[in-house]
């Protein structure tokens, strides 16, 4: 199960993405915006990090302008790790060494295709469980609650 969110600025691309995951089988929860009208990223990122960071859903995805705004909110929340996406190579890499468990993508920086084909080679890409990345993950993640 997967939680998304947006602001106005991600709304067309998550409104596709919901497509996407339609058509290929994934179930989700959408912690909005649903209208075009100028929001704020942090109502949205918050509710769907903090039901990522419970463990409520496996993973999340956040769609603003840029991804930035998603980014940063995101990973203010303990347990959160939260990359900005725009290619290939980062999507699968941020699966095999950070196990990032939300995607933030920029509506207004990624096209449609390249965006469905990040958000296929995430969900499907695994963290390697390799010991080098699991230390690094809990040295990063020893700081949440400092
Ligand atoms: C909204 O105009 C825009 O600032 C927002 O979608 C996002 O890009 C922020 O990081």
């Amino acid at each position: 199960m997967i939680a998304l969110a947006s602001d106005h600025g991600g709304l067309a691309l998550k409104n596709d993405i919901k497509l996407l995951l339609d058509e290929t089988g994934f179930s989700y929860k959408d912690f909005g915006t649903d209208t075009d009208a100028s929001c704020d990223y942090a109502t949205f990122a918050v509710p769907a990090a903090r039901a990522v960071a419970r463990g409520d859903f496996e993973r999340g995805i956040l769609f603003c302008g840029t991804g930035a705004g998603m980014n940063y909110t995101a990973n203010k929340i303990a347990g959160i790790r939260c990359v900005v996406c725009s290619d290939c190579y980062t999507a699968i890499l941020s699966r095999v060494h950070n196990d990032a468990n939300m995607l933030a993508l920029g509506g207004r920086v990624v096209g449609f295709g390249l965006a469905r084909t990040i958000v296929k080679l995430w969900l499907e890409t695994e963290f390697s469980g390799d010991e080098r990345h699991k230390r690094r993950i809990a040295q990063v993640s020893a700081l949440d609650s400092r």
